[in-house]
């Protein structure tokens, strides 16, 4: 069968950065290491007064169009995935569409267009739902255009306004891909949950410590879900694993988490087991109390074992680059896990057409999605034309006085006048509200 997936990825960041541990961390009176080695977050990116969600979504797309040779009509689908949608009722794919349609001859008349909501995982939940369209046979030949943007900021003073982050992941779904194929077998754990939620509200209510939880519980129900119609996981299955990732640290512990699963009953967990004992077993232990206790100290001690330490370094570690200079993209966020890793893959010259991803997403609310992807002929051209790295340094690094003006800027219950800080050149801007309070855009050449 023909496979169906990524055909090509392009990022586009927000034209400002915060350096948490440098401008953050000392007006908070904090340690720069809560962010440099707890957090593992070096900055995050914002967007400048003329972008927004619309503009960096539409930016990477006519980026993406462009290099693919594509005009309107390859185009049958259009779905964005945000948590930062400013209307109830007109999807940003059709604000994307229109500013795409500015600058290519023809329409996306013939295109469906939606919008996904269930947080972060709605990124992968719009991938899924193009891969399903082509597998169904509906497509007539075109293919789907993906869009994860999203402004991702919390109140001022809330502790997740450490891991904010703006920018936009276009992805092209097709079949034949060039870069990766997804896999049939998905894996699911989805349960109704209140850690994270924007009941008709601008910033989250946030229950952070506990959204930590959800997170992995949810993660685990997801692979062992997937393990169920995919058949077990093992160490040596995979060569990178992205997962969500809000903020590096939060990955650190799913990673750990997802070793001690793969590893458990097999040849790696003996070999552990003469520097660490082998992994507590609930019937082993007369309350759960002290079996959970035994787990923590398990879990401490595999993470200071060569072993691990050196699957983290190749499978987790090279998803981690990008986010780690971004911040949380929130339906963005698995997905440029994913392109941080094929773009070390890239850098290290690596000849791993064939070989698989095991990528996780996650969405608060909350559900956890787990799937494989395999790596296609032509994926090392395709991440190669990613320039996110020239994005990232050419921004524009904001004072502490700038960050609060450009927060007060993307609120949307205040009003205020600010210069931008950067000159939009090549790109959308954001020019203003129309007569129905329609957000009105233009292309700046
Ligand atoms: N040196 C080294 N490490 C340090 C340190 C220092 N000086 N100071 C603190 N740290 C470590 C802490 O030990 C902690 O690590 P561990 O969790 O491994 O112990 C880490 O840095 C963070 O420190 P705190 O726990 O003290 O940070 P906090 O309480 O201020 O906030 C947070 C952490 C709760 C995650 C907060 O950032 C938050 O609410 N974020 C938003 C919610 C979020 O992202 N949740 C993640 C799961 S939900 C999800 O994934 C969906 C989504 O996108 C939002």
């Amino acid at each position: 069968m023909t496979a169906v997936g990524i055909d090509a990825i392009e990022i586009w960041s927000g034209n400002l950065k915060l350096d948490l541990p440098e401008t953050f961390a000392s007006v908070k009176g904090e340690d720069p290491d809560k962010y440099r080695k707890g957090l593992g977050l070096e900055a995050s990116s914002f967007p400048d007064v003329y972008e927004d969600i619309v503009t960096m979504g539409a930016n990477a797309s006519k980026r993406l169009m462009e290099r693919k040779g594509l005009e309107p009509d390859d185009i049958g689908r259009i779905d964005v995935a945000t948590e930062s949608a400013f209307d109830h009722s007109k999807p940003v794919s059709t604000y994307i569409a229109g500013c795409l349609e500015q600058v290519f001859e023809d329409d996306f008349r013939h295109a469906n267009k939606g919008e996904r909501k269930f947080a972060c995982v709605s990124g992968t939940q719009a991938v899924d739902d193009a891969y399903n369209w082509i597998r169904a046979g509906r497509n007539r030949d075109r293919a789907a255009l993906v869009v994860a943007t999203d402004t991702a900021l919390y109140e001022r003073g809330d502790p997740g306004e450490a891991t904010q982050g703006a920018g936009a992941v276009a992805m092209l779904i097709d079949e034949d891909p060039d870069v990766l194929g997804l896999s049939d077998e998905q894996g699911f754990g989805s349960m109704d949950e209140t850690d994270f939620l924007k009941p008709n509200q601008q910033f989250p209510s946030v229950d952070g410590k506990r959204s930590v939880q959800v997170y992995l519980s949810r993660m685990r129900e997801a692979l062992e879900d997937y393990e169920s119609v995919a058949g077990r996981v093992y160490e040596e299955d995979f060569a990178y694993a992205p997962f969500h990732t809000p903020f590096p640290g939060m990955v650190r512990k799913a990673g750990l988490l997802a070793y001690r699963h793969i590893t458990r009953n097999t040849d790696i967990e003996d070999q552990l087991a003469e520097e660490i004992g082998r992994q507590p077993r609930e019937e082993e232990y007369d309350s759960h109390d002290e079996y959970e206790e035994a787990i923590r100290e398990y879990m401490d001690a595999l993470k200071g074992t060569e072993r691990y330490r050196s699957w983290y370094a190749d499978v987790i570690e090279p998803t981690l680059t990008i986010s780690s200079q971004v911040g949380n993209w929130y339906t963005g966020s698995v997905h440029i896990a994913r392109a941080s890793a094929l773009m070390t893959a890239a850098d290290e010259d690596r000849n791993f057409e064939g070989e698989s991803l095991l990528v996780a997403s996650y969405g608060s609310g909350a559900q956890a999605e787990i799937h494989a992807e395999t790596i296609q002929s032509g994926w090392k051209e395709e991440i190669e034309a990613i320039d996110i790295d020239q994005q990232l340094e050419n921004r524009y690094d904001l004072t502490f006085e700038e960050y609060e003006q450009i927060h007060n800027v993307h609120d949307l219950d205040k009003d205020v006048e600010v210069d931008a800080f950067t000159q939009p050149e090549g790109e959308f801007a954001f020019t203003g509200w129309g007569r129905m309070n329609e957000r009105k855009y233009e292309y700046v050449e």
